[in-house]
Order: C-alpha cells, then structure tokens, then sequence
C-alpha cells in the first residue's frame, strides 16, 4: 500500500470531489461524522472542548462540534484567531454553527482568552491538520503548551497541530494526543519513533476517498500489509519435496549465547525451509541437537567462538550469520573470510553487523542483495548518528543504494529500505516483542525465506511482517509482558495460515 505524502492527500481529497463527485463541504461532513461518531462510542464526557484553527481542519472541528450537540452533547468551540480570512469551507461551517447559536464560540485573539480547562472533559484538537506548513509561533504554540498542560485528554483530528506529516517536528511546539483520528490512511509522522510522545493510538476514519487514486501517484515509500504479502507468498505445491525449499545455514552462537542460534534455527525450521543447518561453536553441539533435532549441526574446530568454515559453502542457498556470535578476533578473520568467499545470498544480524561498523570496508564485500538487519544501535554504529528520525530513514535508503543491498532497520515500524530507493514500513507486531532473542527469530526467518528462493525484497518484506504477526498472536496467547521470543517462534505457524 502506498504511503502518502501530504501534498498528495490534498490532491486524494480533491480528486474524490471531482470524480465522485462531491462537493467539499459534503466530503467534510462526512469526515466529522465519522469523527463524531468514534467520540461518541469512546468517550464517556458529557462536554467536549473543541480548539479549531481556520484552515479545513478547524471546519472539521467547527462540524463536530455541531453534530455532538445534536447527539445531546454539550459543546463548546475557541476559535484560534489570526489575519486568516478561513477556508471556505470553514467559514460555511462557521456560519451554520453561528446561525445555530446554541453552541457557544469562543476567540482566542491572545493569552488571557485562554480556558481554564476542565479535568473532566475531552478536548478536541482541530486547530492545524495535515496543512501545517510552518512550525507554531505565538499564541498558537502558548494554546499549544496550555492543552498539553491540560489534565483532560486530547483527542487530534486529523494529525496532532504541530506535527509535520512528511518531516521532524523535533523543538517544535506539539500537541500531545491521546487518540488520533486520522483520515483514510497512515500517514508518514505515524511510523517514525520520535513523534510517539504526540499521536497515541492512532485510528483511521474510512471517509470513502475514491480508491483509484494512488494509483495514479507515484512515491517512494510504501506500508507492509496483509495483501502485499498474500501477493509474495508462494504456496507450497502438493508434489514438491525438501529439495524444492533450499537449504539454510545458521551461523550463531559463542559460550553462553548458544541461544541465540537456537532460536534463530528454530525460527528458520519453522519458516519452510527444506533443510536447515547450523555452524555452532564445537561446545554447542549437544545443545543445538537436542533443541532443534531437525537441524543438522556443523561444529566449529574451536569449542566457544565461531573461527572457521571447514565446509564448502557453496550448497547453501541462504547463509543468516551473527546472532551471538561475538566480536572476538578470530570471528573477525572468520566473517572476512565468509564475505570474501560466499556466493550464497546472505542475512547479516547482531554481531556480523557490529563487526562491519568495526570494519567498514566490509560493507564493499558484501554480496548485491544481502540483507543487513540492524537495531537503531547497531545502525548508528554502522552509518553514524543522524539528527533525527526522518533522516534515519533517509540514510538507510541511501545506503542500501550505495551498497546494493536490502536493510532491515528494525523498530516498533520497522523499514525495509531498498536498493531501487523505496521504503516499505512494516505496521505488524507490538512492544512485546521488543526483548532479547526476537531479533535472532527474524534472522531465522529472513534466512529461510531466501533459502526457498524469495528474493532479497521478498523476504525482508515477508519476513518482517510474519515476524511481526507471530509476535501478535503470541502477544495474544501470553500477554506483551509475559511473552518471550520461542512464543514468536511458536506462532509463526499461525502466521503463516493468515496468508491461504
Ligand atoms: N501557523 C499559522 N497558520 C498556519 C500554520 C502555522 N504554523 N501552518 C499552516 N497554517 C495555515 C495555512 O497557511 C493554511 O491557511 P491558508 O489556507 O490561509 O493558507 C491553514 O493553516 C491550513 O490549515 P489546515 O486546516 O491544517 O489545512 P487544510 O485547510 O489543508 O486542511 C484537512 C487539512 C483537509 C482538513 C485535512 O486535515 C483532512 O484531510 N481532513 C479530512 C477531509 C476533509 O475534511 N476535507 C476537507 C474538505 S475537502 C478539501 O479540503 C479539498
């Protein structure tokens, strides 16, 4: 599904008008009703405080505050004054509102006009949607700073004022909502992890926009759903056999972190490859054949580090390598010596990462298409620190150009960056997930994937997204606080299921 810039919005709203067609003013109303109608199912306050600007987002709130009040609600509206003569459809709004006369309307024309504001009722923020173009200055950023230091809770329309759609808000004065009611589709502040103290729960109001229409723009970023990964996925045929799904290598594990490839082997068996083996360190052995009898086990000479390939690597169709691997010399020389030789597409995880940003001459060693997964910690250590989150998205498309190869900045939305400059952010799993081992899951997985022969793309798409809904189902089955990375690994299956 394609991410929508704000310019882009504006031209869905305008098309939709034309083509469905439907006057503007319509098309608002039908946005405040489906406002209107969330409030009135999830919250409880008998008085709404509803702050409107001038633009189109105050007409959705001036409309709102008109159909609570036919719902038997109390509502009361402050209008941030400005120069601003009001778009039309705000001052249509307006002066029905006016008209009705049994909602009063308040001007905040400077400080002293701002309300003491109620603990027990629900504020509505329509002041500044997805046209802000400016940060807030004046008596827009003290409303601004007054409803965060408000006790009630914040309810944005559209976007939280303040908040850009498509860049960093970073020092800006924003709006920090409770709930989002947002029109039709995510927008991009939504995915990035510095804007999570503004939106809340973040909830799309289906306002018919006509369908056809992203269709006919282009944009480089995309969002990871059910339906693109129902078009990767590949179902198993009734006659293959094992030969057909490729054959895996782990590469994990050192003294003490044995788990590591643990789970990264279990998750690659239980993502459809047709073998799976494991190089471990000589002492892991025991473990890794009891734990996934399935595998076969490759030990290294030494009996707690990973320091040699004494096999041929060329039978593998996917190599995942670093899950707890460590960072000593010997699995230096080891890593060089892999990325030199290996012909086989590669998963690079953990401590092959924190190798490389040790090393960063590697990163032109590595295969066209491998897929590099690292956390914002491990990023940083490979590409430096960037100024703020939009930019972090930015570099990892970058550098997935420069190098030709697939990263997986992983995160609450984690982004696929691409070698052809797009983006696609995952919008499946939850906080539970963020625990030590649901990383080396995804290593397993991604592994997996390619060893049946999904492209890189393929791949980190579908993996990051059954990565994600394995950790939904488990969050479901054991609770976010309680569930641990084998509880990934244990829904994978059902992840899978949700793809027939
Ligand atoms: N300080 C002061 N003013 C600012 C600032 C700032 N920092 N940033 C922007 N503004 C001004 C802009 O200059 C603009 O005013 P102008 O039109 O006089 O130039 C105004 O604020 C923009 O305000 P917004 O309400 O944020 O933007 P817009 O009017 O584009 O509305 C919209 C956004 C359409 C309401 C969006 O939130 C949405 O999708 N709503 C749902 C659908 C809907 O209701 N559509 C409306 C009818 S259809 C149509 O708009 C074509």
């Amino acid at each position: 599904m394609k991410l929508l810039n704000a310019a882009q919005i504006r031209q869905w709203d305008a098309f939709t008008i034309e083509h469905e067609p439907i006057v503007s003013l319509q098309l608002m109303e039908r946005a405040a009703n489906a406002c209107t109608r969330w409030l009135l199912q999830h919250t409880l306050a008998d008085v709404y405080y509803i702050f409107c600007g001038k633009g189109n987002n105050g007409g959705d709130g001036l409309a709102i505050a008109r159909l609570l009040y036919n719902s038997g609600k109390t509502a009361k509206v402050f209008i941030l004054e400005s120069d601003a003569k009001g778009s039309e459809d705000y001052i249509s709004n307006f002066n029905i509102l006016h008209h009705l006369s049994a909602i009063p309307i308040y001007q905040l024309r400077s400080e002293q006009d701002l309300p003491v504001i109620p603990e027990s009722c629900i504020i509505v923020d329509a002041l500044f949607g997805t046209g802000l173009n400016r940060g807030l200055t004046g008596l827009a950023a003290q409303l601004v700073q007054h409803l965060n230091n408000a006790q009630a809770p914040t309810i944005a329309i559209d976007i939280p004022s303040g908040l850009f759609c498509d860049q960093s808000s970073r020092g800006q004065s924003v709006i920090r909502a409770r709930h989002t009611l947002t029109f039709q589709v995510l927008k991009m502040a939504f995915l990035i992890a510095e804007n999570e103290p503004f939106f809340g729960l973040v909830h799309l109001m289906d306002i018919n926009l006509l369908p056809a229409f992203p269709d006919l723009v282009s944009t480089p970023f995309h969002i990871i759903n059910q339906a693109l990964v129902q078009r990767i996925y590949r179902p198993r045929a009734a006659f293959a056999h094992k030969g057909n799904f490729g054959h895996a290598l782990i590469i994990a594990g050192s003294y003490g972190k044995t788990g590591a490839a643990l789970l990264s082997t279990r998750s690659c068996l239980r993502s459809g490859a047709g073998l799976v083996s494991v190089h471990v360190p000589e002492k892991s052995v025991a473990i890794m054949q009891t734990g996934a009898p399935e595998a076969m086990v490759l030990p290294d000479a030494d009996a707690t580090t990973i320091t040699r390939m004494d096999y041929e690597p060329d039978p593998f169709s996917a190599i995942g390598v670093g899950p707890g691997i460590g960072t000593g010399i010997k699995t230096r020389f080891f890593l060089r010596e892999l990325l030199e030789r290996e012909t086989s597409s590669l998963v690079l995880d953990a401590d092959a990462l924190n190798i490389i940003a040790e090393n960063p001459e590697l990163l032109n060693l590595l295969r066209p298409g491998s897929i590099l997964t690292p956390h914002p910690k491990e990023f940083t250590r490979l590409f430096g620190t960037q100024e703020d989150d939009f930019k972090k998205v930015e570099v990892a498309i970058s550098k997935a150009m420069e190098f030709n190869v697939v990263i997986v900045l992983k995160g609450h939305r984690t982004l696929v960056a691409l070698p052809d400059g797009t983006g696609f952010f995952n919008i499946s799993g939850n906080a539970g997930m963020a625990k030590g081992g649901s990383g080396d899951v995804l290593t397993g997985m991604l592994t997996s994937l390619m060893a049946q022969g999904y492209s890189s793309k393929e791949a980190a798409i579908m993996g990051v997204f059954l990565h994600g809904l394995a950790g939904d189902f488990a969050a479901t089955a054991r609770g976010m606080d309680a569930m641990i990375a084998t509880d990934i690994i244990e829904h994978i299956g059902k992840a899978f299921e949700q793809l027939f």
